[in-house]
């Protein structure tokens, strides 16, 4: 197993969910760029369990330790090292699933790979909580790629299909109520990104984007621009238009997301992402014995939230700006 991201950064994600601790390491920051430390902790803080109201009621502190790649609050230019202690775990209450599969859950999938042997308390390396530092990493991009004009945020657009705060709001208490979950559509916007980052074929940034974006567990889907609606256009309303706006080159329109041919074209790169409803419901569910072949049930236990979508924006944000940030030093190196 390795989670490494990135061709000319390299972001390294460990830790299991109840592991003592999680944390990243990044190389190939530049020396000299300054880290406003308090700003990335707010940064983490909306992404944070116990922060919102809808969130699960498991607290942790999510402040990291820089262990080495800053001093005196610049990039000194070493690979950066950044530490989460995991402090409310509670391994309890996943006993019962080393041989009873969540649906839902990596819990199946990584038994097959890892023959067994991997930590299943809290979903271990699959857990949502490895996010946290993937939040790290990325809200030190986002605050250099800030310091360059490039702007990327996240909103939701929808939670079980109700846009509407109060539907939302209504709709999320409900399935709480019912021990159920629901899931949602975040849009990202990324404004002033150059033009002319990323690559044809296999290394377009939408591919670089996506392979990051489905780093964040329970993300399903991703669409660039109008997406899927594109398929039902006729190419004369999808096109967008060239024209010049004082010496710059714009489109009229923005069905293409601001990427074509997977490369930026200077326009705003607009994408959304499908959340799955959080896996974890207090509902009865059928599952399997590894241990016995028999079909049993499950009542999974622990603190789950009812609704993911909102602590996934910030982690959308962060996979955003490491893509990009990783496609822009790759346009530095080809001159
Ligand atoms: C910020 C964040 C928090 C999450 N918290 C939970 C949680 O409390 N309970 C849960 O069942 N799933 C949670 N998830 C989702 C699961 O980790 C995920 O659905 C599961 O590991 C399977 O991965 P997959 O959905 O990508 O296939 C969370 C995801 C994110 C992004």
């Amino acid at each position: 197993m390795s989670s490494i991201y990135g061709e000319n950064i390299k972001v390294s994600i460990w830790g299991q969910s109840h592991s003592p601790a999680i944390g990243v390491t990044v190389d190939g920051l530049p020396a000299g760029i300054k880290i406003d430390v308090e700003k990335l902790h707010r940064f983490l803080g909306r992404r944070a369990p116990g922060k919102n109201k809808f969130s699960t009621a498991r607290r942790e502190d999510d402040k990291p330790e820089f262990l080495s790649g800053l001093k005196d609050g610049f990039t000194c230019g070493a690979p950066l090292t950044a530490v989460i202690y995991n402090s409310d775990t509670r391994p309890s209450d996943y006993e019962e699933i080393r041989f009873k599969p969540r649906p839902s859950h990596a819990d199946y999938s990584a038994h097959v790979k890892f023959r067994g042997f991997q930590d299943f308390y809290g979903g271990g390396h699959f857990s949502g909580r490895l996010t946290a530092p993937l939040c790290v990493a990325g809200g030190i991009f986002l605050q250099i790629l800030e310091g360059e004009g490039v702007s990327i945020r996240c909103a939701v657009k929808s939670v079980a299909g109700e846009t509407s705060e109060e539907k939302i709001t209504a709709a999320v208490e409900a399935a709480r109520a019912r021990g159920d979950s629901v899931g949602g559509v975040i849009e990202c916007v990324a404004e002033n990104v150059p033009a002319g980052l990323g690559n044809p074929m296999f290394d377009g940034l939408e591919n670089m984007i996506s392979k990051a974006v489905f780093a964040i567990p329970a993300i399903k889907g991703i669409e660039f621009g109008n997406g899927f609606s594109c398929a039902s256009l006729c190419g004369s309303e999808n096109n967008d238009e060239f024209f010049m706006d004082g010496n710059q080159i714009k489109t009229k329109t923005n069905n293409h997301g601001g990427i074509l041919g997977g490369i930026s074209s200077g326009m705003s790169i607009v994408f959304r992402v499908a959340v799955k409803p959080t896996p974890s419901i207090g509902l009865g569910q059928k599952t399997v014995n590894l241990k016995t072949g028999e079909n049993t049930e499950i009542i999974v236990s622990g603190r789950h939230d009812p609704c993911i979508v909102f602590r996934a924006l910030p982690c959308v944000e962060a996979a955003a700006a490491m893509a990009i940030y990783d496609a822009a030093l790759a346009a530095r190196k080809e001159g």
